[in-house]
């Protein structure tokens, strides 16, 4: 349950006096009844109306992010651009994404409110897979598919088996499911390559939305939502 005003405001009506105004000049309705207080609680079963429009309040908001390059994936910066200065209109939604792309790497990035999800997405105990594109400096050799398959040592830690597909012409998609320190760099590194272009194209089931240009976001689908819990 949430309070009346606290929803509102954070659908967009506008600031929570704002929204009280509305509310105490009844242009709200909640459950069929104009309601003259702010502060009874309401949950995503109760038919709020206000200025005669339904309002469907979802708890939680899933988005999906083409991320640009010089874009940090964290929540506040004092100095650079972050994934949240992109997205408006979800301010008071204590959004985040989950994970982190590199500054330099570009493409699919979810950011959410529902930190259980996250939670339980980011877990090593998951194994969810993340699928890049990439492009590298550097000779392609036929045991890069073994190499990564079996795993190796990259400073403290043993990398879980990855899926290297050579696309020619030094481009790739390389899918991990853990997501360790610029890893997908370091591994390219480990077989004497350097990555020059990295791209997220996947993560887990939810593929990035071609249309999207970069810098350019919207809300999962509902499906989508659906196959994300399932990861
Ligand atoms: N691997 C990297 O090296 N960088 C990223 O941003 C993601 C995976």
């Amino acid at each position: 349950m949430i309070r009346l005003d606290k929803m509102l405001a954070h659908m967009g009506y506008g600031s929570r006096k704002e929204v009280k105004e509305l509310i105490r000049k009844g242009f709200v309705s909640v459950d069929g009844e104009i309601v003259k207080s702010d502060d009874i609680k309401v949950d995503e079963s109760s038919e709020i109306i206000i200025f005669d429009e339904k309002i469907n309040y979802e708890e939680f908001v899933y988005i999906m992010l083409n991320k640009p390059a010089d874009v940090i994936s964290a929540t506040y910066d004092g100095n650079l651009t972050t994934v949240l200065d992109l997205i408006s209109g979800y301010e008071s939604r204590n959004l985040f994404p989950i994970g982190r792309l590199d500054i330099d790497t570009l493409g699919l990035l979810i950011l959410t409110n529902d930190g259980q999800l996250a939670h339980k997405l980011l877990s090593p105990k998951n194994h969810v897979g993340k699928k890049y594109y990439l492009k590298y400096d550097g000779k392609y050799r036929d045991d890069f598919v073994d190499i990564f398959k079996k795993g190796f040592q990259i400073d403290d830690y043993f990398t879980k088996p990855a899926i290297f597909e050579d696309l020619g012409n030094n481009e790739a998609y390389i899918t991990i499911c853990e997501g360790k320190f610029h890893q997908v760099k370091r591994m390219m590194e480990h077989v004497g390559c350097k990555v020059t272009y990295l791209e997220r194209i996947q993560f887990g089931n939810i593929v990035l939305d071609n249309s999207l240009k970069r810098g350019e976001y919207r809300l999962l689908t509902k499906e989508e939502i659906e196959s994300l819990k399932n990861n």
